[in-house]
């Protein structure tokens, strides 16, 4: 059994400040280590005594871990609860005037809405959804630009037992049919259009669009919230007003007590192959999920204003922005727009405006802001500043320099959070008052998340190969099944190999301390003259080069070595071409060399003026693949960030 190969050193440590250490929620690594053994020692009745502390049960669970029907396992079973209840209701009487959502807009303007508001606004919303005919288990497709409505739509949806679906508003009409064919959909929520970066995007027109295509029957009406007013098509069948059905309402609408394992929502997840899955989570467990990380990860306190940049469309935009932080009663930002537009500098100057504490983003979002000015974040008042998340991808070593540096001026923990968005929840990221960083680790398992690495035939890695990242106990926020497809459920997440592990598909190391490393998807690792190696290592080394803002590695049949490698690399200047770009390219094979050693040399090096990308910022190796063996490309690109740049990514520099 060859192993993953790592061959990237990292030796940068960055342990908490005094004073941040000494104010965490979880302070000292003495205190995590108690955690961690109090979970090894009784699991069950850790997870138990935190959701009976942390949550609002309607009545109580007498059950903590149902293991009868593994791997379909269930939590708090017969514990009763309300999502929203727990979101919204709980705070009302002891902060009922606390500001739950600071929304700004495209244009920048700014609405504040009080926990009593969002109160008022969920429970109207809720009681037009059940005029509409919408009860308990019906699912609701959710198709909505980021805005106070995503979020009383969902929040509304819990409050009555229907379970969402969101579906982000950058995908075309053919992807949202498949999807509300998939989850069978009974109701629609969109907007006339979404404003982003200054222009204006239908989306009422793809819903027309996509229910008119074949087997949409099931939607009996479409709520239609009007931001823009721009023109658009109406169906005096089905369309609504979200504005007139919602002042026809009452303030007060009773929650739904709900099964802790009635499903809270539904997100489809595109896998590397075949059509998306619908992931299914629950009620109790995932609230429980979202709640732990954001105490222990982003050491969330009543005084912090949160902000996740993240879509709700996305399963970060589900955990830490529509429940997660309304779940601890916080204030949290939410943003409308684009970090680019009017320019590179809109997150910096939404972080002054703000008074920004703990602010979460992707590397993409990342790297591209380093590209399009690095030095903007000097500008801007970022004092408020005192914690810095990551997710969605590794993030290179010298990115993550960039953010702790220029961002969190040496000052502010970064936490670097690995998870899925069938985990629900961080799994791996560090506890910032207790767990010291290295740049592109994210650190260790969270308190009672037993991960570890294995071979493919299950057996554990002992010492820092690479192999499989798995997960060897069931945890609270964890899928529950692939919506209509238990069997896909089990062969893709617990495959008969690995001893009733969960397989979450990509590959890792783990140090001498203890800390894990993602090294990307197991999908995308190379095999170059025997040696196995994964993406994120030659990535990093690469974007570690002071020209390069991003690279891609994948690999392409090679005679001899079985694969070589092919490098596509965005410069933070201008594009080359011609023989500037074999120059800059010969430059970069050796700096690779150097860096990690001649086996990690790109064959060959293509620069783009981006690298594709699918619209929640992941780098997509499967096309970059086909583009590397110079096959056609077939495959849907609808879901493409930038199409244009295919054809430039097509002509090898050297
Ligand atoms: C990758 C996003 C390295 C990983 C919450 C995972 C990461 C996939 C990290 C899930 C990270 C996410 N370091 N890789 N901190 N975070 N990933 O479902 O490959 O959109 O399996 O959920 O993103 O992506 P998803």
């Amino acid at each position: 059994m060859s192993s993953i190969e790592s061959v990237l050193k990292e030796t940068r440590v960055f342990a908490p400040h005094d004073a941040f250490k000494q104010a965490a929620t979880v302070s000292g690594i003495e205190s995590y280590n108690a955690l961690c053994q109090a979970a090894e020692q009784d699991y069950n009745g850790f997870w138990a005594q935190l959701a009976q502390s942390e949550i609002n049960w309607h009545t109580p669970f007498s059950q903590t871990l149902d293991e009868s029907q593994a791997p379909f396992y269930r939590w708090f079973a017969d514990g009763t609860l309300n999502a929203s209840y727990n979101c919204i209701d709980r705070h009302l009487a002891t902060r009922g005037n606390k500001i739950a959502l600071i929304f700004e807009a495209d244009d920048g303007i700014v609405t504040n809405l009080t926990y009593k508001a969002l109160h008022q606004r969920v429970c109207r919303f809720a009681n037009a959804l059940k005029k509409q005919g919408v009860g308990l288990g019906d699912r609701v497709i959710i198709y909505l630009p980021m805005s106070i409505e995503a979020i009383v739509a969902m929040q509304a949806c819990a409050r009555i037992g229907a379970i969402h679906s969101v579906v982000f508003g950058g995908f075309s009409a053919k992807s949202l049919h498949e999807r509300i064919v998939d989850v069978g959909a009974k109701l629609v929520i969109t907007a006339d259009e979404g404003v982003r970066g200054g222009k204006s995007v239908s989306l009422k027109s793809a819903v027309d669009e996509a229910l008119q295509m074949a087997e949409c029957e099931a939607v009996e009406q479409v709520i239609v919230y009007q931001r823009t007013g721009g023109k658009i098509a109406w169906n005096a069948n089905k369309d609504h007003w979200w504005h007139e059905l919602e002042a026809a309402e009452s303030d007060y609408c009773e929650p739904t007590w709900v099964n802790a394992e009635h499903p809270l929502f539904i997100l489809y997840t595109s896998g590397s192959t075949g059509t998306p899955k619908g992931v299914q989570h629950s009620t109790g467990g995932y609230l429980l999920g979202a709640i732990m990380s954001m105490k222990w990860v982003f050491d969330h306190k009543a005084t912090d204003i949160f902000w996740c940049t993240a879509d709700v469309g996305w399963i970060t935009g589900h955990s830490y922005v529509a429940y997660g932080p309304l779940a601890l009663g916080g204030t949290q930002v939410v943003f409308e727009g684009v970090p680019t537009w009017p320019d590179a500098g809109r997150f910096w100057q939404m972080i002054e405006r703000h008074k920004v504490s703990i602010f979460y983003t992707a590397p993409t979002a990342i790297r591209s802001l380093i590209k399009l000015g690095g030095d903007l974040p000097k500008q801007y008042d970022l004092s408020s500043l005192r914690l810095l998340g990551t997710v969605g991808e590794p993030i290179n070593p010298e990115a993550w320099m960039w953010y702790h540096k220029v961002v969190g001026k040496e000052r502010c923990p970064i936490a670097d959070t690995w998870w899925q968005t069938e985990t629900g929840s961080h799994m791996i990221a560090p506890l910032p008052g207790a767990i010291a960083a290295k740049p592109g680790s994210c650190t260790r398992p969270l308190p009672g998340i037993m991960v570890d690495i294995v071979h493919e035939d299950g057996s554990p890695v002992t010492d820092t190969g690479g192999g499989l990242l798995v997960v060897k106990k069931p945890w609270p926020s964890m899928i529950r099944n692939i919506w209509n497809n238990p069997e896909r459920f089990k062969k893709a997440y617990f495959p008969e190999e690995l001893n009733g592990y969960y397989l979450a598909g990509d590959s890792a190391h783990r140090d001498d301390d203890g800390y894990f490393w993602i090294m990307g998807r197991i999908d995308d690792v190379l095999n170059v003259s025997g040696h196995r190696l994964g993406t994120m290592e030659i990535e990093s080394a690469l974007v570690a080069n002071p020209l390069v803002a991003e690279a891609a590695i994948v690999g392409k049949p090679h005679d001899i070595k079985g694969e070589s490698i092919v490098a596509y690399v965005v410069l933070k200047g201008q594009r080359l071409e011609g023989e500037e770009a074999k120059l800059v390219a010969a430059q970069l094979r050796d700096w690779v060399g150097k860096e990690i050693g001649p086996i990690a040399k790109p064959d060959e090096i293509r620069f783009g003026e981006n690298l594709p990308k699918t619209r929640s910022g992941k780098i997509m190796r499967r096309l970059l693949r086909s583009l590397a063996k110079g096959e056609e490309i077939t495959s849907d690109i609808s879901t493409l960030d930038n199409p244009a740049i295919l054809e430039q990514l097509k002509q090898p520099a050297a």
